[in-house]
Parts: structure tokens; sequence; C-alpha cells
């Protein structure tokens, strides 16, 4: 049995914050985010909006384009390293928004790769016959985990949500390579979940978002595609033979150099961090809702999904579209 995508969604907060609007906080310039990330502009949580809140709105728009209802799903599994609140977890929150009281809820995080990992989750979860149906979803509410005075990193990430719906099939192809290296975990990290933003609690800095950009950015153009090019191999597949490589949207030039060195041209690797930024854990099932929406995947299309991020963590899967 596979797990095969049958609904998309995604929700992004109607607050926009150009980098225009970033100049104003810390001493950066639009041409400097755009030139270094491809970044324009990020959504940014407010009002009633939270992790949960988002990724059930995600869920609900997922549900309907898969054209089901929420009491036919067995899983939710959310992918996310920002929810405000510990317990319940955000899935169990999304349960109870949405009303999929059949389901069984959990969170897993795995920072920038936690969709990837959470859609390998359920993959096994639906390949093993234990449930037939399934929302993966990926979200984060990174903007209250970023120190807004550090420009080395609030310039990068955005808030959003994305999420699949799953459906076993007796046949198609699933296929997974994942990695971390618990070793270099240092370069990117968040030691505290802060509830209120930075700027209304200006508590020990030391608790937000914190990183190493240069070997952040060297470990992503190493390992991505060294990874991508281990799933290929064990699948017995040449890079030619996929239709898109939907990467996580961190930055555009990791984006760039990862099909250069798969000597791919960027028709393959669609990219959308201009209007999102780094939503983290969302941006895969983002990226994925977008192009459905645009009826650019073909039944049968090879799509070569790749994670990285926080852990350190990263990986490939493999979907039959
Ligand atoms: N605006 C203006 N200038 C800046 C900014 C800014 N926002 N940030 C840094 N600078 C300055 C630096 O101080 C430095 O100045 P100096 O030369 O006078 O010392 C200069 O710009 C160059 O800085 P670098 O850090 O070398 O810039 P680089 O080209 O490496 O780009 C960046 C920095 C964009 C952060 C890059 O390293 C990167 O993209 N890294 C990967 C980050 C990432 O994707 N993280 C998340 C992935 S995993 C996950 O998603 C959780």
């Amino acid at each position: 049995m596979v797990g095969k995508i049958c609904g998309t969604g995604s929700y992004a907060p109607a607050l926009v914050w150009s980098n225009n609007k970033l100049a104003e906080m810390v001493d950066t310039s639009d041409e400097w985010i755009r030139e270094r990330t491809g970044i324009a502009r990020r959504h940014v949580i407010s009002g009633i909006e939270d992790a949960a809140y988002m990724a059930a709105q995600a869920a609900q728009e997922a549900l309907k384009s898969a054209g089901m209802r929420s009491k036919e799903i067995d899983l939710i599994l959310v992918a996310t390293m920002s929810s405000e609140g510990i317990m319940p977890c955000t899935a169990c929150e999304v349960q109870g928004k949405i009303g999929a009281d059949r389901a069984t809820c959990f969170d897993m995080n795995a920072a920038c790769t936690g969709f990837l990992y959470a859609l390998n989750t359920a993959q096994a979860y639906l390949g093993q016959g234990i449930y037939r149906t399934a929302i993966v979803i990926g979200v984060e509410s990174l903007s209250n985990q970023l120190n807004w005075k550090d420009r080395s990193t609030c310039i990068l990430f955005g808030d959003g949500a994305g999420a699949v719906v799953l459906k076993a099939q007796d046949s198609g192809r699933y296929a997974q390579v994942t990695h971390s290296d618990g070793t270099r975990g240092e370069v990117l990290t968040c030691s505290s979940r802060n509830q209120i933003r930075f700027e209304e609690n200006p508590k020990d800095q030391s608790t937000y978002m914190q990183m190493d950009g240069g070997e952040v950015f060297k470990f992503a153009v190493s390992k991505v595609p060294e990874v991508i090019r281990e799933l290929l191999r064990q699948e017995k597949l040449s890079a030619d033979d996929i239709d898109y490589y939907i990467l996580h949207q961190a930055n555009e030039r990791i984006v760039r150099l990862a099909a250069k060195r798969l000597k791919l041209g960027m028709d393959k690797f669609p990219m959308n961090m201009e209007e999102y930024g780094n939503t983290s854990s969302a941006s895969i099932p983002i990226l994925l809702d977008e192009l459905n929406k645009k009826e650019i995947f073909h039944n049968g299309d090879q799509i070569v999904i790749s994670g990285f991020g926080g852990g350190l963590t990263y990986g490939a899967s493999l979907m039959e579209w």
C-alpha cells in the first residue's frame, strides 16, 4: 500500500511584511535581502492566528480539495517547531477544530525537514495498512521565535501552513532517504518556545533563533544534492527521470546551487520563497499546494521533495503524483 496525495491546502496570514518594512527595524535593505535570499516579503501572524489556527485552515482546504470529510481521516500529523503551546499538541488542536474525531493525532519536530519526516511517517503507517487516510501538515509561527533585532535571522523567515491529504492505494510509488547529524546542532538553534514576540518580551536573546548562516548554507548545498543522488541511486533513476524537485524554500541561492550540482535546469525546481520567506516545515506543502492549484502536476509525474534544517536533519523522498 502507498499513500497517494489526493488533496492539498495552505494558509498564509493576511499581514505581509515587505523587505522595506524590515529595513525600518534592522540595518538591512530590500536589495540585500533579495540578492542574497530571493525573498521579497513574508506573511506574519496577527490577531487570532496561531499555529493551530493556520494548520486547521490548511487542513480544511486540503480536505475540500480531496473531496473528503474530516470524519474519514484516520491520522493527523503536524510538523512544527513553533507551536505556541506544548500540550495539547497542535495535531489534537487541529482535530478539535475540524471535527476529525476518528483520527489519531501527534506532532513531530525535525525543524525545516519536519514535513518530509512527517510525510515519511504517515507513509509508513499507510504502507503497513495500519491507517488508510491521513492529513500531514507543516505549520510554523516563526515570527514568535525570531529576534527582530538580529538582521542575520529575522529577514529569512515567515509564518504559514501547508497540508496534504493521503489516501492508501494498492499501487503507486513512495521511497525515502533521511539522515540526521546531531553533532552539528549548534549551527541552528532556538532554545525556548517563545509565545510572545521579541519586541514585546525582550528577554534573554539566546532563547530566540540563532544561526551560523554560512555553515547552514554550506551544509545545505552539499547535503541536498548528495541525499537526492542517494535516493535516485536507490530507486535506479537518473536525475532527468524526475519531473519536479520540490526543495525546502530556505534561500533561492541554495536551490539554484542544488540544481547546478545535479546538472539540471531550473525549470524542474519551482520556487516561491519570494512570497513567503522560509516557512520551515510549512514551505514544502505550501509549494505543493501552489503547484497543485496551478495544475502543474500531471498523473504519474515523478516528484522528489527534499528538506534540510536544524538538528541537523535532511532527506529526500520520491513520490508519484
Ligand atoms: N542585511 C544587510 N547586511 C547583512 C545582513 C542583512 N540582513 N545580514 C548580514 N549582513 C552583512 C554581514 O554583516 C556581512 O557584513 P561584513 O561583510 O561587513 O561582515 C555581509 O552582510 C555578508 O554576510 P554573510 O553572512 O557572509 O552573507 P551571506 O552571503 O552568507 O548571506 C545568509 C547570509 C543569507 C544568511 C546566508 O548565509 C544563508 O542563506 N544561509 C543559510 C540560511 C538558511 O537558509 N537557514 C535556514 C535553513 S534551515 C531552516 O530552514 C531552519
